[in-house]
């Protein structure tokens, strides 16, 4: 197949996948990579190497050069500022989006957002990426794009989600306050077949989809220990955590991250998002404009997530 894609993210979990699955689909890939970049997740893969990062302008120009779809996963989940978020998402995508706007002809523009831009309003990583959609849907002057928001992928290599699964794989779950919100969760190959439908439609609208595993109304916490202790055959002892005790460490975490400058996971923000009562979404839209369904259910995915890593 004749088909080129620029993909950002391709040294991360979700990129590296989306890397691994469309090569072996037929897809060639040029993908971004950073000097500091660690890129065995995709040794023995033929991907074309673009070193920069969304911050040098002239590698974005030099990764979009005559693709024919852009895919950008580049993003991180950790971190204390909303300067440092913005640079990411923001400024990032406003680059690659202008880099791949000065193309002729065109190229398509895949974003992965995240479900959390559907409330922008509860931490700067959900206000930055509903900025970052914002600015595609301004600025694409004619390419035509669609922005993915998934809610929690998980899959073998994920690296924030994996150890809770793993702790409750030994028999210990820890339940942050009541347990109560509801969440949805998607298999990450089914977000790369999602990715690979797009690819293939070319009349796919320009628009915001959500997607999900195909679970209506998403999980509890309890839903998701229970399917671990069904595939282990062994009791799950719940541990609530109090959130009053996680907040006080988060406000500790921030401080610390923003005195010794790391970019830190558990913060009075990511507390927000935990505690936000519905991340339950819907792949409706997105089954009709492609005919993509997700194949793979809760069960399955944890029993290959805990068999793989
Ligand atoms: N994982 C989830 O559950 C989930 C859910 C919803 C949405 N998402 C979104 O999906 C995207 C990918 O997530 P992930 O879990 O795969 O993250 P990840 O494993 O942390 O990977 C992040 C990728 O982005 C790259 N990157 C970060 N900053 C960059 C920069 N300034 N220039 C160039 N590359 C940069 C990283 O490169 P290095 O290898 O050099 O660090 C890495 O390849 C993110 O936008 C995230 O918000 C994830």
């Amino acid at each position: 197949m004749d088909y080129t894609i620029a993909l950002t993210g391709a040294t991360g979990f979700i990129g590296s996948m989306v890397a691994r699955q469309l090569v072996t689909a037929g897809f060639k890939i040029q993908a971004l990579t950073r000097a500091t970049s660690d890129r065995s997740r995709l040794s023995g893969i033929s991907v074309h190497w673009v070193e920069g990062a969304l911050e040098d302008v002239d590698s974005l120009r030099r990764l979009v050069n005559g693709v024919d779809a852009v895919v950008h996963c580049a993003g991180a989940v950790r971190g204390a500022t909303r300067d440092h978020f913005k640079r990411i998402y923001v400024d990032g995508v406003a680059r690659l989006v202008h880099a791949a706007a000065e193309q002729h002809p065109l190229p398509r523009f895949l974003f992965i957002s995240s479900l959390a831009a559907r409330q922008p309003d509860v931490s700067l990583y959900a206000a930055s990426k509903r900025q970052a959609e914002a600015v595609i849907v301004e600025n694409a002057d004619g390419m035509p794009w669609v922005v993915l928001r998934p809610p929690a992928v998980y899959g073998p290599g994920e690296r924030e989600m994996l150890p809770l699964i793993r702790w409750m794989a030994r028999g210990i779950a820890f339940v942050f306050g009541s347990g109560n919100t509801r969440f949805s969760m998607l298999y990450v190959d089914d977000l790369v077949e999602a990715i690979r439908k797009w690819l293939l439609d070319e009349n796919c609208p320009c628009r915001v989809f959500e997607l999900h595993d195909g679970h209506p109304g998403g999980y509890s916490w309890k839903d998701v220990i229970d399917t671990v202790g069904r595939l282990n055959a062994k009791r799950v002892r719940c541990l609530h955590v109090p959130v009053s005790a996680v907040t006080g460490l988060a406000k500790l975490n921030l401080f610390a991250a923003r005195m010794f400058r790391y970019e830190p996971m558990l913060t009075p923000y990511k507390i927000r998002e935990l505690k936000h009562p519905d991340w339950v979404c819907d792949n409706t839209a997105l089954t009709q404009a492609t005919g993509w369904t997700p194949e793979v259910p809760l069960e399955e995915g944890l029993r290959r997530t805990l068999a793989l890593s």
